[in-house]
């Protein structure tokens, strides 16, 4: 209840959550999670063959298409069934989503990433295979870019009141968010190089299908 009921005048007060942004957050169990970091270690090991080293600051990132590589299989298997029950949960009737990009990202210490998006997707996903204390967050920031034109100072930052949320992740977890939701990384302050991947994912009928007209056929 945000209103005191000491007043007379109230019956009932209650907080109506319009429109809220979900982010899903999965831990995968500890059995599961070191096959899948042992077999990405493996194939970013391979990948990165004959590269120069990432230095503190910097970062690699892989090209777009590792879903195709059999090494992440068990991990896309992971991604999609997420998937799936995000649009269950979200009770989208389209039950065909397909992995569209899957990258790795490597971030040295003092590396952090800018915010950003991921246009032309429905969802996307992160996995973290290495973690270490101080490069184990992530910030997703409001999307509601109107909401910022008046910022009050507050006794206390939450969820309601703030334009970041800063989530915490460990080795195995596997975030789910709106492809459209901007968020970005601090800097590394951890003592070794930040190891995720991460997906997007689109409709695979969207053309075919989903894009048409919602009102009926033309
Ligand atoms: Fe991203």
């Amino acid at each position: 209840m945000m209103i005191s009921r000491t007043r007379s005048w109230i019956e009932s007060s209650d907080v109506v959550s319009l429109f809220p942004t979900l982010v899903w957050k999965i831990q995968l169990r500890a059995e599961v999670h070191e096959s899948i970091d042992a077999s990405t270690l493996g194939l970013l090991h391979s990948l990165r063959q004959g590269l120069p080293e990432v230095k503190a600051g910097e970062a690699w990132q892989s090209g777009q298409a590792l879903h195709r590589r059999e090494e992440l299989r068990e991990l896309c298997d992971c991604v999609s069934r997420a998937a799936a029950s995000v649009l269950q949960f979200l009770k989208i009737g389209a039950e065909a989503i397909e992995i569209t990009g899957c990258w790795a990202n490597l971030y040295a210490p003092g590396a952090a990433h800018r915010s950003h998006s991921h246009p032309n997707n429905y969802l996307s996903a992160v996995y973290y295979v290495r973690t270490w204390p101080g490069a184990d967050t992530i910030n997703f920031h409001d999307p509601r870019s109107q909401a910022g034109v008046i910022r009050p100072p507050v006794t206390e930052l939450t969820s309601a009141n703030t334009d970041q949320v800063v989530v915490r992740v460990r080795n195995g977890t596997l975030l789910v968010f709106p492809s459209y939701l901007q968020h970005s990384v601090d800097a590394n302050a951890g003592s070794d190089s930040r190891v995720s991947v991460s997906f997007n994912l689109m409709f695979s009928a969207f053309t075919a299908a989903l894009s048409k007209p919602l009102w009926g056929d033309a």
